[in-house]
């Protein structure tokens, strides 16, 4: 699972007021800058058949690590404990399912056009909402944040305020009995919001609600402020901020 540093007391003050807050690049010491000039006047002297061109990048410390990166740590982890026979995926980040498609034969649907990536990738073009495949069709359905975008039109999709609602509904239906959902979301302790058209931001109880009749396997939270899972009570409650949920849940 991703780990990080821990955030300044400043920053997660800003981001209680709906500051984002992003961390700004290190000075570049005076070592690495004499380094770096040995180093090109060397490669200069001995180009080794390359063209060489000055083109510095200082990228050293910590790993960094983004929200993007536990939502799918989430979803690995829940993946490969089932190791699900047949893989639905739902508008997750490209380059998580171009990783998933290394060891799974994968069915993805989304509403904007894409080739297959590899022969193990069967690629749906439609909407969340209504998929038109057949019902009890998955042992898993896995969608990393793309819940909130659904009916709001930034991709394409028609505007339609309860799409998210019957796509959920629309998940379920295409579980088989037993079948998993993974999927993660933007969450808020605070008044639940919708930024048209970028995104909602759901509160627990209301994600609770649209899940209603599966049964919860396990639910973690992600907190920018902190950039790290973390428990209900610090998940964001400011003004238009949000966090990340990811749930798995079981159909009966
Ligand atoms: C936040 S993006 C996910 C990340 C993005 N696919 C990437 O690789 O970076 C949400 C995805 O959901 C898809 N999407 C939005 N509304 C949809 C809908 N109503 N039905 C199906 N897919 C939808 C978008 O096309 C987009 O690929």
């Amino acid at each position: 699972m991703p780990t990080s540093a821990p955030v300044h007391p400043i920053n997660r003050l800003l981001s209680r007021l709906g500051i984002r807050v992003t961390r700004s690049q290190p000075p570049i010491p005076r070592e690495f800058m004499e380094g770096y000039r040995r180093a090109l006047d060397e490669l200069k002297r001995s180009p080794g058949g390359f063209d060489v061109h000055e083109e510095m990048w200082y990228e050293t410390g910590e790993h960094p690590a983004r929200y993007t990166d536990f939502e799918a740590a989430f979803a690995a982890s829940h993946i490969s404990r089932l190791d699900p026979a047949s893989i639905l995926d739902i508008g997750s980040y490209r380059l998580f399912i171009l990783g998933l498609l290394a060891n799974y034969r994968v069915t993805t649907l989304d509403v904007r056009r894409r080739e297959p990536a590899t022969p193990s990738e069967t690629v749906v073009t439609g909407d969340a909402k209504d998929s038109g495949l057949p019902d009890g069709s998955f042992d898993a359905v896995v969608s990393l944040c793309a819940l909130e975008h659904f009916g709001l039109g930034r991709y394409g999709d028609e505007f339609d305020p309860v799409a998210d609602r019957k796509a959920l509904a629309e998940m379920v239906r295409l579980l088989k009995p037993g079948g998993h959902l993974i999927f993660t979301t933007h969450i808020t302790r605070g008044r639940p919001a919708i930024g048209f058209n970028a995104h909602r931001i759901y509160s627990r109880e209301m994600l609770h609600e649209r899940c209603a009749g599966l049964a919860l396997v396990e639910e973690r939270y992600y907190s920018h402020a902190l950039n790290r899972y973390c428990s209900l009570e610090e998940v964001t409650d400011a003004p238009r901020v949000w966090d990340v949920y990811c749930g798995c849940w079981q159909k009966p």
